[in-house]
């Protein structure tokens, strides 16, 4: 069944879990499809998993626009969902430009990061007939302003900012929110106080559903695991294992064996 974000929606109030994760490409779209993955992300957190940049701010609409084609092409039962990348959003018009861009690559939805001051461009982009995705908490694009990645909700300010945050988008219309790096009780108020489904990373267990960053999950960045991540398998080590292995063979003339010539 294709999921839709009304399916979501109705899954918060069935109290059945959503389950997403991030993909930046058309074969790991395929095989989340393949488990029955709620909601697939093309994040901008492409920029470290793939592509090699210290942090999400050097991520273009460009590269943006390229993965989601990629996972598109999957044609997933899955909602996909794609970021807009750091100032793609700057202004309403800017907005309306780059997330039309990404629907027309594939997406299904947008995710923007921020609350009460995206609400304009949220709202826009909702009456252009494009569903948002909100983001707040840890906003990986704020790192400049922010300082660095920094839980929120500790503080009585950060409390009352997040909720602010949340009604504002709820509010603009969002159809769901990402809260990221958010104390657990604090992202379970939230979650209970919203009519939308709140998907979680770092924000404990009582969102409606979690998201992880899937080469986390997968073990593949094995250089840095954040807290929050638990490690489902050890791909890296995995691909160490079979390159050595290749490399081993190629070099004392075991591969190609006769099995993998042409005769
Ligand atoms: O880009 C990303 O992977 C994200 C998740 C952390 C939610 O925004």
């Amino acid at each position: 069944m294709k999921i839709t974000i009304h399916e979501l929606r109705q899954m918060k109030q069935r109290g059945e879990k959503i389950v997403a994760l991030t993909a930046y490409d058309f074969f790991t779209a395929r095989i989340m499809d393949e488990v029955g993955i709620h909601l697939i992300l093309v994040g901008d957190s492409v920029g470290m998993a793939v592509l090699g940049y210290e942090n999400t701010l050097r991520v273009t609409m460009e590269e943006m626009l390229h993965h989601t084609r990629a996972v598109a092409r999957a044609k997933p039962q899955a909602l996909v969902v794609a970021d807009m990348p750091f100032l793609s959003y700057a202004t309403v018009e800017q907005a309306l430009q780059n997330a039309g861009r990404l629907i027309q690559a594939g997406a299904e939805a947008v995710k923007l990061e921020g609350g009460v001051t995206v609400a304009p461009q949220v709202r826009a982009l909702v009456a252009a007939g494009i569903p948002v995705l909100g983001h707040i908490g840890l906003l990986p694009q704020s790192i400049l302003e922010t300082g660095g990645y920094k839980v929120q909700g500790r503080t009585e300010a950060s409390v009352r900012a997040l909720q602010d945050d949340a009604l504002a988008l709820v509010e603009a219309g969002v159809f769901g929110l990402v809260l990221e790096g958010i104390v657990s009780s604090v992202a379970g108020a939230i979650t209970r106080a919203v009519p939308v489904p709140t998907i979680g990373i770092g924000a404990g267990r009582d969102c409606d559903g979690q998201i992880l960053v899937s080469n986390d999950m997968l073990g593949l960045f094995t250089w840095f695991t954040p807290k929050h991540a638990k490690r489902y398998a050890n791909l890296a080590e995995e691909m160490r294992r079979a390159f050595a292995a290749y490399k081993k063979e190629v070099s004392d003339g075991t591969f190609p064996g006769y099995e993998h010539a042409f005769r």
